[in-house]
């Protein structure tokens, strides 16, 4: 559940570090990864933000410290993996508890050397020497990339005349983003968890929602639900944007007192051991919609029910997409909000205006994980193992000046889903969909 060191993988097994290590191994020739866990990052003066390590470098090591520096390297048939970590300190552990030092690690993570971090700058320059590629994330780690920088300048430079010249450094998502992209049955259970906590938390935290209550309540109930049921916490911060707040797509302020009459739209996901669950859901706070609310409200659920009704192999995301923003043209239009033909609407984009964002985003370590959306120029095919969102949505911000019945009306449905090999799986668990069932829902 935490990612405490003592607590090693987090319950993953290690063949699976090992599997994925070999597929990096597998892709380097003659080239090494380079990737950092992360450093602890204060909140305020000498209070510490909890840890969460670089999903990346947890994907290939299993491994939650901070500080922590990976190297894979191809070695004949298989390949090495160095790590570089803290070393022991008896006084900070008399705060922070006992942790893992280097002998430890090795042996628990199936590391070939393990190093204390101190002595990167030591080792690190010998093995970047005759390196054709180094995939390294310039950014993720300060004194790792100063060292890249140095390195390569000493080992590299006086050779350019000769062999043992260096191609470039590389982003590692040439190497990851693919593999992260299908999940596997490991990965797959942990995101069930996650969606699973995220919608059952969701149920629960309807119960707070009433006129006069903060959004701050529903932000604590919300998560409450997810540490009560053994997440570590949000996965990203919660939005709960009540009022006009409904159409602001990232709010996560939380600070206004709901109203009678508003509409209220939570946006939030528990992390379980790292992986992230992603739901949005609407409510009218009093119980019931209005009737322009609800009319906004079906046509959202409508573009929800048409999109996940196409969500299998073989489909792209700008199928789903098209599909999505198709059924909502049609309903601005419907609405009197837009005119002219669904074509026209399409073509010009001009529903834009009240769905600013795409349909689906993948989801994984990451909310919105890593993968190519494109893939050689078209749109992305959905292929079983791929795990992503539908969340449509329409938004009538104060700005949109013309509309002054739609005021303060943001609405939007989200749930998480499994691309299986002859459709898709729900993977958060069935809540309300429908204005009759939310509303139901409410007065339970
Ligand atoms: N919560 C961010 C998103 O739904 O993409
Ligand atoms: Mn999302
Ligand atoms: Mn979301």
């Amino acid at each position: 559940m935490d990612c405490n060191s003592k607590k090693p993988m987090l319950g993953f097994s290690p063949e699976l570090f090992e599997e994925r290590r070999k597929k990096v191994f597998s892709k380097l020739d003659n080239s090494v990864l380079l990737l950092s866990s992360g450093s602890v990052k204060k909140k305020s003066r000498d209070i510490e933000i909890p840890f969460r390590p670089d999903s990346d470098f947890f994907y290939l090591t299993g491994l939650c410290e901070p500080e922590c520096v990976a190297l894979l390297r191809p070695n004949g048939s298989d390949g090495d993996l160095i790590l570089f970590v803290p070393a022991r300190d008896m006084d900070k552990e008399i705060w922070i508890g006992e942790r893992m030092g280097p002998s430890e690690i090795k042996e628990q993570f199936g590391a070939t050397e393990v190093y204390e971090r101190h002595q990167l700058d030591q080792y690190l320059p010998s093995l970047l020497s005759d390196v054709d590629k180094i995939y390294f994330r310039i950014g993720s780690d300060r004194h790792v990339q100063d060292l890249v920088l140095s390195s390569i300048s000493s080992a590299h430079l006086p050779k350019t005349r000769g062999s043992g010249r260096l191609e470039g450094i590389l982003e590692p998502g040439y190497l990851l983003d693919e593999m992260r992209l299908f999940k596997d049955a490991e990965e797959l259970d942990h995101i069930r968890k996650a969606a699973l906590i995220t919608s059952e938390s969701f149920e629960e935290m309807v119960t707070y929602c009433r006129p006069g209550a903060g959004e701050w309540e529903l932000e604590a109930a919300l998560e409450f639900g997810f540490r009560r049921r053994g997440a570590s916490g949000a996965a990203y911060p919660t939005i709960v944007g009540s009022g006009a707040n409904s159409c602001v797509l990232h709010y996560s302020d939380n600070a206004r007192r709901m109203g009678e009459g508003d509409l209220v739209l939570v946006d939030g996901g528990a992390e379980y051991n790292l992986y992230a669950g992603d739901m949005t859901r609407t409510f009218p706070v009093s119980g019931t919609f209005s009737s322009i609310q609800k009319a906004v409200y079906e046509i959202v659920a409508g573009a929800y029910k048409c999109a996940i009704e196409h969500l299998e192999p073989g489909v792209t995301l700008a199928d789903i997409h098209q599909k999505t923003v198709g059924n909502l043209a049609d309903g601005l239009l419907d609405l009197g909000v837009l005119e002219g033909s669904t074509e026209e609407i399409l073509e010009k984009g001009s529903y834009k205006t009240f769905f600013p964002h795409q349909t689906s985003h993948w989801l994984g370590l990451d909310v919105h994980d890593v993968g190519d959306y494109v893939k050689e120029g078209s749109s992305r095919v959905l292929e079983p193992g791929m795990v992503l969102t539908v969340e449509p949505g329409l938004y009538f911000p104060p700005s949109t000046k013309t509309l002054e019945d739609f005021f303060c009306i943001g609405v939007r449905i989200e749930d998480d889903f499994l691309i299986t090999d002859n459709g898709c799986e729900l993977m958060t668990s069935p809540l309300p969909v429908s204005a009759e069932e939310v509303e139901s829902l409410m007065g339970a």
